[in-house]
């Protein structure tokens, strides 16, 4: 770290506003977002997201910022904005460009640009670099330096987190890489890992999701094979994973801003090389598919489509992208949800986690607020919240009429007896 580093983190979501507040506790950290209500929130402690200390939170507020003139004084900058696909699953690279741009206006000879957003190769030097370049009218790698550092932590998931994890970096120099793992390495111990050029570290990012998410393809293909073959899928995982390298992948519904479009940015990348990414293609089409298969199993089990006016009730209980988040960001629940409204069911929706007010914003719906006091045809467990993993039989039953169905896409009550006129379905 040089004496009089000023970090901008840019971007303060999931991934930007937890780094922003661990940075503040070595470093002058200013922390920037486009939205102000989002800043004004977050101000006064409330942090949707649920990721970060309250208490240190508000200690960050008045580094806090959506002026842009409020970044000037600072030589570092750590880009975290979104990088989401558009409705064609091609990268959209607007909002990375949009913050580049910004920064670009108040860049200084020696400031250093880092990126957290998930990106393929090329695009830090290429896209950024020369966006910056052209608008600062310095010289990449010689006035000002690139560096970038993917984001890798798991929604969710106490154990690996930024304090945890090994994080990659890498810059256009040796000189900038060993500064900037100086500055990520106070936050995790030095546990750093150093790639030996920017496209590198770029790479590694999308093939770690990309990896994922065929792993994910390859368990849901024979899901539905065995599924057709009247054989459960978790019976045949549990007798497989006693074999000690057997990869312990599940399946499921594909969702989230991560594993189901970061494959999607390898697949423009291998386009523009002339290549066509045919693995990772098919992962994400089986993957896709997945919301149909679930929502075709469910109206089969209630006899078919409904014709108008038979009242046949479904209760989805879950509607985040996993479990124990309330990122309700790409969930494909939404896509099942309409799939059965299609197939003419009253469908009602609860999750635990999801925020109301959001999922009203992002996708007009209402989530019911508790479970009693109304009965359904079928209950289908979608998401496996430790909630509902926990909840107890009398509970379950309480929410189906006579002769209910429960759906359970993740298996977690397959070890329940439900009463002989109950239709248990699983995979
Ligand atoms: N969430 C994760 O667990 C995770 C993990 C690894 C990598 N990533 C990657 O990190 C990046 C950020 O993801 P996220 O989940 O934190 O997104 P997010 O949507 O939670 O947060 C992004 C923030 O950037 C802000 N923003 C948008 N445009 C801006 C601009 N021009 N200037 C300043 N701020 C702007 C938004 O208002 C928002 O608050 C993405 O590329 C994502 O793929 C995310």
């Amino acid at each position: 770290m040089e004496k009089n580093d000023h970090i901008c983190v840019v971007g303060l979501g999931y991934v930007g506003l937890p780094l922003a507040v661990e940075l503040s506790c070595y470093y002058d950290v200013t922390g920037y977002d486009i939205d102000a209500a989002l800043i004004e929130r977050l101000k006064r402690g409330v942090n949707y997201n649920n990721d970060v200390d309250v208490g240190k939170l508000l200690e960050c507020a008045e580094s806090l910022t959506s002026a842009e003139e409020d970044i000037a004084s600072c030589n570092i900058y750590i880009v975290a904005v979104p990088t989401p696909v558009d409705k064609d699953n091609v990268p959209d690279l607007s909002m990375l460009k949009s913050a580049t741009r910004m920064i670009a206006r108040y860049l200084k000879k020696g400031d250093v640009v880092v990126y957290e957003s998930t990106v393929y190769p090329g695009v830090t030097e290429n896209v950024c670099g020369a966006i910056l370049q052209g608008i600062s009218s310095l010289e990449s790698g010689i006035d000002f330096f690139l560096g970038y550092s993917p984001e890798r932590i798991n929604p969710g998931d106490r154990e690996h987190t930024v304090k945890s994890v090994t994080k990659i970096v890498s810059a256009q120099t040796e000189e900038v890489a060993d500064r900037l793992a100086s500055i990520y390495g106070s936050l995790n111990g030095g546990n750093i890992y150093k790639t030996k050029n920017i496209k590198t570290a770029e790479a590694s990012k999308v093939v770690e999701n990309a990896q994922r998410d065929i792993n994910i393809a390859f368990i849901n293909e024979v899901t539905v094979l065995m599924n057709e073959m009247g054989i459960s899928i978790y019976d045949v995982l549990d007798a497989a994973r006693t074999k000690w390298n057997f990869l312990p992948f599940t399946p499921g519904l594909v969702s989230g801003h991560c594993i189901g479009v970061d494959p999607y940015y390898l697949i423009e990348c291998a386009q523009k090389c002339g290549l066509n990414a045919e693995m990772v293609g098919a992962g994400r089409a089986i993957n896709n598919r997945m919301s149909s298969y679930v929502s075709n199993i469910i109206t089969e089990s209630l006899g078919g489509v409904a014709a108008d006016g038979r009242g046949i009730r479904v209760l989805i209980l879950g509607f985040t992208f996993k479990e124990e988040v309330n990122d309700i960001r790409n969930t494909k629940i939404f896509e099942v949800h309409n799939l059965l409204l299609a197939s003419g069911f009253e469908v009602d929706i609860h999750d635990p986690y999801a925020n109301a007010e959001e999922v009203r914003k992002a996708y007009g719906l209402e989530l019911k607020e508790n479970l009693e006091g109304e009965t359904y045809n079928c209950v289908a467990l979608l998401v496996s919240h430790k909630m509902y993993a926990d909840m107890d039989k009398k509970t379950q039953l309480a929410l189906l009429k006579k002769g209910g169905v429960v759906f359970d896409l993740k298996g977690i009550w397959k070890n329940i007896e439900f009463p002989q006129d109950t239709t248990y379905i699983t995979l």
